[in-house]
């Protein structure tokens, strides 16, 4: 069993009664901000578990974690307590799904057909397909529909057990219908039990009127996109698409330090088809996190380990590509970079499912899973500067949790392609109950 000493310190919730209790979890992973938040190397393999778990819950809080033995001499129930047990369940923090584009509309699934005969994402997105399709028809978009669009996918992602995510524009790219869309995102935050972390994408792609005056749509992201969005307060966190092809390393750098100037915390899509340096990058603006590194050089990854970037990998999305290369997840770990593993949703990879994000990473990036799930939740956490309040089961954090119908944690990977969740507690309501 793990002790921790940071529980002893807050005794003081001990007084209350608690709301929601739960007991006996064969497993209850605590991911205990001791072992470093976030985790790194071998630490990234210390879950902090309790067997025989339990733990207490009042309002939106977690009061008690613990042992079930421990947490029956500690409190007394009344009538309003709920009281769940969890024999042969595991109990995990609640995913934290740091890297998504849920906000577009239509759909892309005709592009299965192009790359089954071989085309590749940046020619399909030359063509006209890919990115540009969904921006023509988000820009068409009334907000009510984008909105429509984001419930049903939050609906999903939800009962898969993810209690926060961050999410980006980037389908708009006129100021104008980029604002529309963080107005959705703010929107389905305020609406629906999952918390939304927003983040600007206006580079995410040259717009086509723009097509060879990159260059003058960087100055528009920079004179007049930035400084609205943040007047607005629609936005914490601003990204580029850095690729051969789109944005330039120069041209990145220029936006994420602007964006920085105006106090939005800078990360990027770096190096996932063309090595051009991203890493090297993201470690010299100090971007909270870098999203794809497939190809990224060991000069650019070891700056990343020395500047504390957290790499959040993207399996997901080489999987939708058909290709067999995946981030060098273990040359990673081995260098220190802390690790995050996020879904990527967007219309190319459309997946809600943070069990499938670790089984992809389990069997095709030879993380272990207990390395994948610390990599979704307290890592994940941690890209979204959100590791005091989520991301692991602690005294005084925010009650989000996940009970999966498994006995222990080697099943998230292991038995893949259904959902293994039993119940998700958001914000200390039971919001799923399958
Ligand atoms: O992270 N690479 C850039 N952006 C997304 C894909 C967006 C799209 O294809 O619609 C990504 O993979
Ligand atoms: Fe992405």
């Amino acid at each position: 069993m793990f002790v921790a000493s940071t529980y002893v310190k807050k005794e003081m919730f001990l007084e209350s009664e608690p709301d929601l209790v739960i007991i006996h979890a064969n497993e209850l992973i605590t991911m205990n901000t001791a072992f470093g938040a976030p985790r790194k190397g071998e630490s990234m393999s210390e879950l902090a578990i309790f067997y025989d778990g339990a733990i207490a819950i009042k309002d939106d809080r977690i009061i008690f974690v613990g042992s079930t033995d421990e947490l029956m001499s500690k409190f007394s129930f009344g009538e309003i307590t709920r009281k769940i047990d969890a024999s042969n369940k595991l109990v995990t923090p609640g995913f934290v799904d740091p890297h998504t584009h849920i906000i577009f509309d239509g759909t892309r699934e005709n592009e299965l057909s192009m790359k089954l005969k071989g085309k590749s994402y940046l020619e399909i997105l030359k063509e006209g397909g890919g990115i540009l399709k969904t921006v023509r028809e988000t820009r068409n978009a009334p907000i009510e529909k984008l909105i429509e669009n984001g419930k049903k996918i939050l609906y999903r992602m939800i009962s898969y057990g993810t209690t926060t995510l961050e999410t980006k524009s980037g389908y708009g790219l006129t100021t104008e219908s980029e604002i529309k869309i963080l107005k959705a995102i703010k929107v389905l935050n305020e609406v629906h039990p999952i918390d939304i972390v927003s983040t600007f994408l206006g580079a995410h792609a040259i717009p086509t009127e723009y097509e060879n005056r990159a260059n003058e749509y960087v100055d528009l992201i920079i004179s007049e996109m930035i400084p609205r969005i943040v007047k607005e307060n629609l936005a914490e966190f601003c990204d580029v698409f850095c690729e051969k092809g789109i944005f330039s390393i120069k041209q990145t750098r220029k936006i994420l330090e602007t964006a920085k100037r105006y106090g939005l915390t800078p990360q990027i899509h770096i190096d996932e088809i063309v090595d051009t340096y991203g890493a090297k990058l993201a470690a010299d603006i100090n971007a909270i996190q870098a999203g794809h590194l497939l190809k990224s050089n060991d000069e650019g990854l070891k700056a990343m380990a020395e500047a504390d970037v957290i790499a959040t990998l993207l399996p997901g999305t080489p999987f939708c590509l058909m290709s067999n290369e995946y981030a060098p997840a273990r040359k990673m770990i081995d260098l220190g970079i802390p690790i995050a593993l996020a879904t990527d949703l967007n219309p190319n990879c459309w997946t809600e499912s943070m069990q499938m994000i670790i089984a992809l990473a389990c069997y095709n990036m030879r993380l272990s899973p207990a390395e994948a799930l610390a990599a979704s939740t307290i890592n994940s956490a941690c890209a979204l500067q959100r590791q005091d309040e989520i991301g692991s089961l602690e005294i005084g954090k925010k009650a989000d949790l996940i009970i999966f119908d498994v006995p222990n944690h080697n099943f998230l990977p292991y038995q893949f392609g259904v959902n293994l969740v039993s119940m998700v507690v958001k914000n200390g309501k039971v919001v799923v109950d399958i």
